[in-house]
């Protein structure tokens, strides 16, 4: 293809536009990851990282994508024939379970309709039944990728300790971290998952662990056989500064120069910014006549929207339309939801005009692949940014 004038819009829900300060960081030349300049490096990636999950607890980098943090977080606490609930809040969930089922453990799933978070009523009364407290383990994604549906994960504390139930709370935040409220210590997660791709406005390569003590105890003589992925070694290692093998030397820079931008910009301003225009893209939905997929109130997420087709147009085929006529990536619906379901991402590094172009190539794309549906929408999304409530938000 030839040259495209003007910035590619890289609407998917990750990953996410990388702000030029980061590239910059990353583009520095690569030093010694055992030398004396490393340590200070090491430190204030860990140490910064445990600001952005809101812990005081363990944190541990990997340079891995966020599944490799998924299976390091099952087989550092769990065993095979442990058995763990999991809650099929969509796609993601269903490849947790998956992952887990391979390790051997015993996952089962709460049913979902993929159009909502997790229900903590349904989980505490699993978790009560099950008196002899078989189960080691609640799995949850806090912000699911393939729906665009938030679990409300205190909520789900609540139910583990309202059932008497000593299971760990485990949390996918691997699109929620940075971009949607998540308080680690506060809600008594015991592992957090996550990845640089998404609200850390990083390229794809690092993912998280964020480990409460109870789970660490449990590390140290439980889990799976493991060695790349052994918090053990890593925690005591870490501590010095440094790592028990060669770190992303320099995506750790990237990820410095990230948390920066976040702190500048204040972690509450940047929910709220996301709130903002969650709201403005279902405003622009609702206009153009489409459904959002997630159909909860209040656990719609300010990370993506899922949007579905109507009935007899394929979301591929438009999304196909889109990208050529209007250079704009936009997600595609996964497995269950394929080509029935398109999702806007509108995370990362991203303000109120980077949301009209993105509506804009949606309502444009709409419009060529011959989408059914009624104009307007990005005025409505205009008009919901000004609404007072977002508007001193704003500011
Ligand atoms: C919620 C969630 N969990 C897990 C993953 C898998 O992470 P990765 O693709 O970085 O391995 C993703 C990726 O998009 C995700 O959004």
């Amino acid at each position: 293809m030839s040259h495209r004038a003007g910035r590619h819009f890289l609407q998917i829900p990750g990953p996410s536009p990388v702000p030029d300060s980061v590239l910059r960081a990353i583009s520095a030349q690569t030093i010694d990851h055992r030398g004396p300049k490393f340590e200070r490096i090491g430190h204030a990636a860990l140490e910064g990282m445990k600001s952005i999950f809101k812990t005081r607890q363990d944190v541990v980098i990997y340079p891995a994508s966020g599944t490799g943090a998924w299976e390091a977080a099952l087989v550092n606490v769990l065993q095979a024939g442990d058995r763990v609930l999991m809650y099929e809040t969509g796609h993601f969930a269903s490849l947790w379970k998956k992952m887990a089922s391979k390790l051997g453990i015993r996952a089962e799933f709460i049913k979902g309709d993929w159009r909502g978070g997790a229900d903590p009523e349904q989980i505490e009364s699993y978790l009560r039944a099950d008196k002899a407290h078989e189960i080691k383990a609640v799995c949850v994604v806090h912000n699911e990728t393939s729906t665009g549906s938030v679990s409300p994960i205190a909520e789900v504390r609540r139910a583990i300790d309202a059932a008497g139930h000593p299971a760990l709370l485990m949390v996918d935040t691997i699109s929620g971290l940075a971009s949607i409220d998540f308080r680690f210590d506060e809600w008594g997660v015991d592992v957090a998952i996550s990845g640089s791709q998404k609200g850390l406005m990083l390229p794809p390569g690092l993912s998280f662990n964020a480990i409460s003590a109870k789970a660490l105890e449990i590390s140290r003589t439980g889990g799976m056989p493991r060695s790349y992925w052994d918090w053990r070694e890593m925690t005591e290692i870490n501590k010095t500064g440094y790592f028990p093998y060669t770190p992303a030397t320099n995506m750790l820079f990237g990820l410095i120069e990230a948390l920066r931008l976040l702190h500048e910009e204040g972690l509450d301003n940047v929910f709220a910014r996301h709130q903002r225009h969650g709201a403005a893209t279902r405003a622009a939905v609702r206009e153009w006549g489409l459904e959002v997929l997630c159909r909860q109130q209040g656990q719609e997420s300010g990370v993506l929207t899922a949007v579905l087709m109507p009935e007899g147009h394929s979301a591929d085929r438009f999304r196909a339309t889109a990208l050529q006529h209007y250079d704009i990536s936009l997600g595609n619906g996964l497995s269950k939801v394929a080509d029935r379901v398109f999702r806007i991402g509108h995370l990362g590094d991203f303000n109120d005009l980077t949301l009209a172009g993105t509506l804009t190539g949606v309502e444009l794309g709409l419009r060529k692949a011959g989408v059914p549906h009624r104009k307007g929408g990005v005025e409505a999304a205009l008009e919901e940014l000004e609404t007072p409530i977002f508007a001193e938000a704003a500011e």
